[in-house]
């Protein structure tokens, strides 16, 4: 399986010493695209519910670099949950998801690096717009 294809949790490069941990994200390691946007997400109540969309070609790694929150993948076929609860870690999300977030936890905060800028025309907002494109 090919992580950059398929949704997975990936490590993300950390450095730790007695004053702490200090985690690093830059093209290639372990995000194999130029960063073209980095945003992040906070202030969310916990249960406000993100995403709801696709993207038809960007990729993007989310960390949650404080706190926990669900992320729910949707390929048009079937759904994956990953928990993110570590700074150290980080969910790929290719294109052609649909992805939900949810659960998130007091102070939380999501870091997103995306491999490109913010387009509109990128994204899938309707739901059976994206399984009747998912299905092309
Ligand atoms: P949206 O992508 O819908 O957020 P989420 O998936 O987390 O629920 O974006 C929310 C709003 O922010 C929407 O009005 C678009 C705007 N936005 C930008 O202006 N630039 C960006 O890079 C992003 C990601 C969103």
């Amino acid at each position: 399986m090919n992580r950059w294809t398929t949704p997975e949790l990936v490590p993300v490069p950390v450095v730790r010493d007695d004053l702490g941990a200090l985690g690093v994200v830059e093209r290639d390691d372990p995000f194999p695209f130029p960063i073209r946007r980095v945003y992040y997400l906070f202030d969310v109540p916990s249960d406000a519910v993100r995403g709801s969309h696709a993207h038809k070609e960007l990729h993007q790694l989310i960390v949650a670099v404080a706190g926990t929150f669900s992320v729910e993948l949707d390929d048009g076929r079937s759904r994956t949950t990953f928990d993110l609860d570590s700074p150290a870690m980080g969910l790929s999300v290719p294109p052609g998801y649909w992805r939900t977030l949810s659960g998130f936890s007091e102070g939380s905060a999501a870091l997103v690096f995306a491999s490109a800028e913010y387009d509109p025309d990128d994204y899938i907002r309707d739901y059976d717009e994206f399984v009747s494109w998912a299905s092309r």
